[in-house]
């Protein structure tokens, strides 16, 4: 997305001259339109008349009449967008709110990836919404997350912003951008709050990742952790699968988890995780555990809303529960539509 940073916008002072802005007009002046009821014939033979061409030539000019009244609207007005809810009155409304809802109330997210999503997701109550790199399995017909990039992310996250949430808003940092250096890093965190509108970002990794989101942070960019099922990283760990089965594994993801609260996470997705080892994880550090698909012993729960809302291509992991049946709404209302056409049935 180019960046305008040095355009005043369209409205600003500066534009406000309407000379200066207004477009300079080719070729001899307009002359001004006769009045009405007083226009002449052109009979001036060397004012040539414009020849028809092959689109418009055999099509009918419609006839204006004398008595022509405007069509009568036989159809209802559109109905007003509906009133929009007022913020729940114990939503975080910053990652500071966020963090202090461990141990008062279970935390609650889920992801968004366009501006009607948005506005339902967050008049739904939701601490915060999570712009997710699953926007590429869910919305894009991508197989992995592995090939959204920052044009996917900046494009669905100033999407989602457009539709003036209440909650705080995270954009999920996609596939690569943590690797290069820290300067592509931070440019790539950068873009997603000052372009896409982000609050916060998300990195997945642990410790690996530790130093640079320490830095991040301490420039002001607030960052949500990501342990256990690393979904970026589907193609090295050859699928998705439970995390924290064996010791080994469980200390790892402490030791990720440690080192993500000593980096400054203000909370930590921790994603397909052993049950019993979320539970103690939760426990033992400071920011907020938000699991998915890690059991209820985590600090709150998300969820990706295509999955929740039963609105998808693949079905969703195991984990998930479906509160609604979108598939089947919109394929009866698409036949319904279909079928009325073809039988002239619609329009009426
Ligand atoms: O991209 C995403 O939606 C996520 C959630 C699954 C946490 O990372």
């Amino acid at each position: 997305m180019p960046e305008k940073e040095n355009q005043p916008p369209a409205n600003s002072p500066s534009n406000s001259n309407p000379e200066s802005t207004k477009p300079k007009r080719r070729g001899p002046p307009r002359s001004k339109k006769p009045a009405a009821g007083k226009s002449k014939k052109v009979e001036d033979s060397s004012v040539k008349q414009k020849k028809p061409d092959a689109v418009t030539a055999d099509r009918p000019v419609p006839q204006k009449q004398d008595n022509a009244q405007p069509p009568k609207r036989t159809q209802k007005q559109p109905q007003r967008a509906p009133e929009r809810k007022k913020p729940h009155h114990d939503q975080a409304g910053s990652v500071r709110d966020l963090a202090k809802l461990k141990g008062v109330r279970p935390i609650v997210a889920l992801t968004a990836y366009d501006s009607v999503m948005s506005r339902l997701v967050c008049d739904a109550g939701v601490d915060f919404i999570l712009v997710g790199d699953s926007v590429g399995t869910t919305l894009l017909g991508h197989k992995t997350t592995i090939p959204v990039d920052m044009t996917d992310m900046l494009r669905h996250t100033a999407a989602v912003r457009r539709a003036e949430p209440n909650c705080l808003l995270v954009a999920d940092l996609p596939f690569g951008e943590a690797s290069f250096s820290f300067d592509h890093l931070l440019d790539s965190a950068r873009r997603l709050m000052q372009q896409g509108g982000a609050d916060a970002i998300k990195i997945e990794g642990g410790r690996d990742v530790a130093d640079d989101i320490e830095k991040l942070v301490a420039t002001g960019i607030p960052v949500l952790g990501h342990i256990g099922l690393l979904p970026q990283t589907v193609k090295a760990i050859g699928g998705y699968r439970k995390f924290g089965a064996d010791r080994q594994e469980a200390e790892d993801l402490y030791t990720d988890a440690i080192a993500l609260e000593e980096a400054g996470c203000f909370a930590v997705v921790g994603e397909m995780i052993e049950e019993s080892v979320a539970r103690e994880l939760a426990k033992q550090i400071l920011p907020p555990l938000i699991g998915i698909g890690s059991g209820a012993g985590c600090d709150g729960q998300i969820l990706v809303s295509t999955d929740v809302l039963g609105y998808h291509v693949n079905k969703p992991p195991s984990f998930v529960k479906t509160y609604a049946n979108l598939n089947h709404v919109i394929s009866k209302a698409l036949s319904q539509y279909v079928t009325e056409v073809k039988s002239k049935k619609f329009p009426a």
